[in-house]
C-alpha cells in the first residue's frame, strides 16, 4: 500500500494527479481482502487498468486499485471456436498478439488499442469495423457487495457503442477479473472498414492472414494516432454522435459533405472528428492541451497540461460543434 502516490505515469494523458492511497492488485484473494479491510472501507475507490480512458481533473482523495493480475491461456474448444482467457491486468495489445501467435484470428482489427484486457469490456473497445463484443464469450466479475465472483455473458454485459453495464449504476461497482473470448476456427478477414480494406489492397494482400491484418491496422494507427508514450492522450476524446435520420437529412442539406453512417436501427452516426475539424479545431491549442493535428477527435497533452485545461478545451469544442451543427458531443473518457 502506497500513500500520496503519483498517478502521472499511470494515465496515458500524462496528467499529474495523486492518490491518497494506492495498491496494485495481483489476485482475486488480494482484491477481496483489500475491499474487506475495515480501515479502507470509508475511502472512495477507483479501479485503474491501463489508465487509457480517463482524465484526472483533480487528485483522487481515496483508494486507487490498479488491476495487475496476469495470466492467459487457451481454455478449449466450443461450437467451432477456440476459447481464450486472460486476466484483467494483461496488456490488451500484447494479448491480441499472443492470440495471433497461437494461430487464432478474430481480434486483429483491435490491435494496438492502449489499455488492459480487464478494461476492454467496460467501453466495449472498438476499431476498424470490430468491437470486443464480436469476440466476447464471458467474463468473471468480483462483486464487492457480496464478496463473491460471478460469470457474466455478453447479454449480461449489455454492450453498446463504447458502452456496457459497467458504465451504468447497476454495474459500476463490479470489478472485472478476467475475460474469455471465442475465436472462430473458420476465420475470415473483417474488411468492412473501407480504410482497412483499401490499405490491404494497396499492400497487395487480397487474402491476408490474421497477422497481416494486424500489421496493417498497426500501421494505420501509427500513421494517424499519437503514441501515448510520446504525446499524452486518451484516444478519441468524444464518441461519434448518433442522430435521427431526419436530423441527418436536415444537416446534409446545409453541409453536403457531412460524414455519416446509417446504423441498423435507422439512426445515423456522425463522424465527430469531421465536425470538430470543420469547426477549425485541428491542431489548435488551449494552454498545454491541444487537438492532434492528424485526427481532430484526439485531444493531447503537449506537456504539463492539467485536467482543467483539457476540460476547458473540450468545452470550447463542444460549444462550437453545438452552435454550428446543433449536435451534442459526449466525452468518451471518464472524468475523475
Ligand atoms: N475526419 C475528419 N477530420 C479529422 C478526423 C476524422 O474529417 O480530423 C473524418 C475522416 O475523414 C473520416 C471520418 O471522419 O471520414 C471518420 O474518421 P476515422 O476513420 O479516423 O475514425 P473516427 O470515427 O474518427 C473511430 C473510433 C476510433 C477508431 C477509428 C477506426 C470512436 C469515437 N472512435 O474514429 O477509436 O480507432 O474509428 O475504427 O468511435 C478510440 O475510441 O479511442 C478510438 C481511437
Amino acid at each position: 500500500m502506497q500513500f500520496d502516490y503519483s498517478l502521472e505515469h499511470l494515465n496515458t494523458f500524462g496528467i499529474a494527479a495523486r492518490a491518497r492511497r494506492f495498491v496494485e492488485i495481483h489476485s482475486v484473494d488480494q482484491l477481496a481482502a483489500t475491499l474487506a479491510d475495515p480501515a479502507l472501507a470509508s475511502l472512495p475507490r477507483l479501479f485503474l487498468g491501463g489508465g487509457s480512458n480517463l482524465l484526472f481533473t483533480r487528485n483522487f482523495d481515496g483508494l486507487v486499485l490498479r488491476m495487475a493480475n496476469l495470466g492467459k491461456h487457451i481454455v478449449g474448444k466450443q461450437h467451432g471456436a477456440t476459447l481464450v482467457r486472460a486476466a484483467a491486468g494483461e496488456n490488451w495489445h500484447a494479448f491480441v498478439q499472443w492470440t495471433l501467435q497461437q494461430g487464432l484470428g478474430g481480434m486483429e482489427n483491435l490491435s494496438l488499442i492502449p489499455g488492459t484486457v480487464g478494461a476492454s469490456p467496460i467501453q466495449n473497445i472498438g476499431a476498424y469495423g470490430a468491437e470486443i463484443k464480436d469476440s466476447f464469450h464471458s467474463l468473471t466479475a468480483f462483486d464487492p457487495a457480496s464478496g463473491t465472483t460471478r460469470t457474466m455473458t455478453a447479454a449480461d454485459c449489455r454492450f453498446g457503442y463504447r458502452d456496457s453495464i459497467f458504465k451504468h449504476p447497476d454495474g459500476a461497482g463490479l470489478v472485472i477479473v478476467d475475460v474469455t473470448f471465442a475465436l472462430p476456427d473458420a476465420w475470415q478477414p473483417n474488411t468492412r472498414y473501407a480504410e482497412l480494406a483499401n490499405a490491404l489492397l494497396d499492400a497487395g494482400l487480397a487474402q491476408p492472414t490474421p497477422q497481416q491484418v494486424s500489421d496493417t491496422v498497426v500501421a494505420i494507427r501509427r500513421r494517424k494516432l499519437p503514441d501515448p508514450a510520446v504525446i499524452g492522450n486518451a484516444g478519441s476524446f468524444f464518441k461519434n454522435p448518433v442522430v435521427s435520420a431526419a436530423q441527418c437529412a436536415v444537416l446534409l442539406e446545409q453541409f453536403p459533405t457531412l460524414v455519416h453512417h446509417a446504423q441498423p436501427d435507422g439512426t445515423e452516426k456522425l463522424a465527430a472528428g469531421w465536425l470538430i475539424d470543420q469547426c477549425g479545431w485541428k491542431g489548435r491549442n488551449l494552454g498545454a492541451a491541444g487537438v492532434y493535428p492528424k485526427q481532430a477527435l484526439v485531444l493531447v497533452n503537449n506537456g504539463g497540461a492539467t485536467g482543467a485545461e483539457v476540460v476547458a478545451l473540450a468545452a470550447a469544442i463542444r460549444a462550437d460543434v453545438m452552435q454550428r451543427y446543433g449536435v451534442s458531443l459526449e466525452a468518451e473518457p471518464v472524468f475523475i
